[in-house]
């Protein structure tokens, strides 16, 4: 029930979206990841909307990257604006373990699409696509909420612990904690996480 709404949300408001996502500033919390990689290394880039701006900044980096998203209108913008990056229709709760092999896995404002009953799976499940020493960069709700709520013109569903909790959940999963932050760009309050995998 929750994907079906969070994905025809999505598509409907894709390009809205977009429009208004420079208002969240992230190139701070990528840097700090960036220098920690080698260069050309692999990022997996989970909820990756239109590509713009994460994958853009980390495609530009030089980084190879493939982005999933649930919804088809994220992916075909995703697809239009790199080209020559590897996009795929996909719900994150549907992957499997060991589906892909990356150097790092970063997801942006969309873990909190999914019931929080999910987030500690799919983080040990994240933890498979890495090697030990592998990173990991996400974005989660600052305090505990979960329901619906009018986003930018439609309705959309969200599902979140507090920082606290994302934090236990995250090292759990089996991941060392190297950056903890909440972050306020955009009027907002997001909890940002680096994490390499133990
Ligand atoms: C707020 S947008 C953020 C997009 C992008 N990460 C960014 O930073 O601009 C959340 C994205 O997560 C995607 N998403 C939500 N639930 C998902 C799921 N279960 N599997 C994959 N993608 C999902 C949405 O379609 C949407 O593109």
């Amino acid at each position: 029930m929750s994907a079906g709404l969070v994905k025809k949300g999505y598509n409907e408001i894709a390009k809205r979206y977009s429009m208004q996502r420079d208002r969240y500033k992230n190139n701070k919390y990528l840097d700090r990841l960036i220098v920690l990689l080698k260069p050309g290394a692999s990022i997996l880039d989970i909820g990756c909307g239109a590509g713009i701006p994460i994958d853009k900044y980390l495609f530009d980096k030089g980084f190879g990257i493939t982005g999933i998203d649930i919804s088809e209108k994220q992916i075909e913008l995703a697809r239009k604006n790199l080209p020559t990056c590897n996009f795929q229709v996909k719900d994150m709760s549907d992957m499997s373990e060991g589906e892909y092999h990356v150097d790092a896995v970063v997801s942006f404002y969309a873990i909190f699409h999914i019931p929080r009953e999910k987030h500690l799976d799919l983080f040990k499940k994240i933890s498979t696509f890495l090697p030990n020493g592998g990173y990991l960069l996400v974005t989660m709700g600052s305090s505990e909420w979960e329901g619906s709520e009018a986003f930018h013109g439609t309705t959309m569903w969200w599902s979140h612990y507090n920082a606290e909790k994302n934090e236990k959940i995250i090292k759990r999963a089996g991941f060392k904690i190297i950056q903890n932050k909440i972050d306020n760009s955009g009027g907002e309050k997001h909890q940002i996480v680096l994490a390499k995998k133990e």
